[in-house]
């Protein structure tokens, strides 16, 4: 087990942490060559201070796209202007590909999950024990001092205290002062990028809210994020992932996608409140593998990861039923 996986135990993602030991490691050039980024060296002049080398991910499985090369226009992004924002709904890989970056780059990742409410104590730092003589560095204090990618994940979700506090540090020669302690001026490290990610704002998506104006001012570079396979497009790619890292049939796999395909098309409708992500499918999939039939491991599977609710679930079981042609359905697929 790697360190990484201790960051990304306060994270929200189970199915990325199980991926991370299963992947086999690739060697980071081959990596620059496969995602087309060896001109963009983000770590060039960087030495890493050696405590940090746990903070840089490895073994992140890789990304797929349907050609719209996202990592190279991340990596491009923190080349030219050290800062780069993602937007897309949950599930579409936002979080992976920030650590695949890291990654690739080589560069220790410190990320903040802003949805948590995490208080501007834990993030910028604080006195510890009696009088002011132990200052302990919090996670944003450190990125500044000594470098690295600063994830913001949910960066609408920010307290004010908080983004008010970051709003200079994101001009990027910016720096920060710590009021706290004596006005210490802390210059923002030259191999310091930010990305922030985040749901798309809209009425459907609950508890998401525009992302501070300031804030918004200072991202150069805005990439959306969308599922591989939504409603009737589906992707052969997700097929072949999901087949491959199950190890089931193309075929059953092309019907579990259809199936996440239908699901994400009602939750982009605002109808359900989640939609499956390609870690949610291939755990189903994992299922479906050992021999549990597709809606009995779709019960643990799917249908518990989209809600609690009673009502939720029963339509997920009929667009499930329908969209994989078992008697029972009642819905059709093309149905509100
Ligand atoms: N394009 C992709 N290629 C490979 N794996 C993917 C891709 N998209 C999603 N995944 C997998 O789907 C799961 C969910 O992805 P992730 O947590 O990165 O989504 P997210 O966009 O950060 O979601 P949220 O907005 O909820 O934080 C992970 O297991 C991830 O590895
Ligand atoms: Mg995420």
């Amino acid at each position: 087990m790697t360190q990484t996986i201790r960051i990304k135990a306060e994270g929200d993602n189970a199915s990325l942490i199980v991926s991370l030991a299963l992947t086999p490691k690739m060697g980071e050039e081959s990596l620059r060559t496969k995602y087309g980024v060896t001109k963009y060296d983000l770590a060039q002049g960087y030495s890493i201070p050696e405590t940090l080398r746990s903070l840089v991910p490895n073994n992140i499985p890789e990304y797929v796209d349907s050609g719209e090369q996202y990592v190279q226009r991340i990596i491009r992004s923190l080349f030219f202007f050290k800062q780069c924002s993602l937007i897309g709904p949950s599930g579409t890989g936002k979080t992976h590909i920030v650590y695949l970056v890291a990654q690739i780059c080589g560069l220790p990742l410190w990320e903040i999950n802003c949805g948590l409410q995490t208080s501007a104590y834990d993030l910028f730092g604080r006195f510890v024990g009696l009088g002011k003589e132990n200052w302990v560095d919090g996670q944003i204090v450190s990125w500044c001092r000594y470098g690295g990618i600063l994830y913001l994940d949910e960066a609408n979700m920010m307290k004010q205290d908080v983004a008010t506090r970051l709003n200079p540090l994101l001009d990027t020669r910016g720096h920060m002062v710590l009021n706290e302690k004596d006005n210490e001026i802390i210059p923002r490290h030259p191999h310091g990028y930010v990305i922030i990610s985040m749901n798309p704002y809209s009425a459907e998506f609950a508890g998401t809210k525009p992302l501070n104006a300031a804030f918004r001012r200072r991202m150069s570079v805005w990439l959306n994020f969308d599922y591989l396979s939504v409603g009737s497009r589906i992707s052969d790619r997700e097929i072949e992932i999901v087949g491959q890292r199950a190890k089931i049939p193309l075929e059953t796999a092309g019907n579990l996608v259809r199936v996440a395909a239908e699901l994400r098309k009602r939750y982009k409708n605002g109808d359900i409140p989640y939609a499956p992500s390609v870690g949610d499918l291939v755990n189903w999939a994992v299922l479906v593998a050992d021999g549990v039939s597709p809606l009995d491991s779709a019960e643990e599977t799917i249908v518990s990861v989209t809600s609690d609710d009673i009502e939720v679930r029963a339509a997920v079981r009929r667009i499930l039923q329908t969209v994989l042609g078992l008697s029972g359905g009642v819905s059709s697929p093309g149905s509100p």
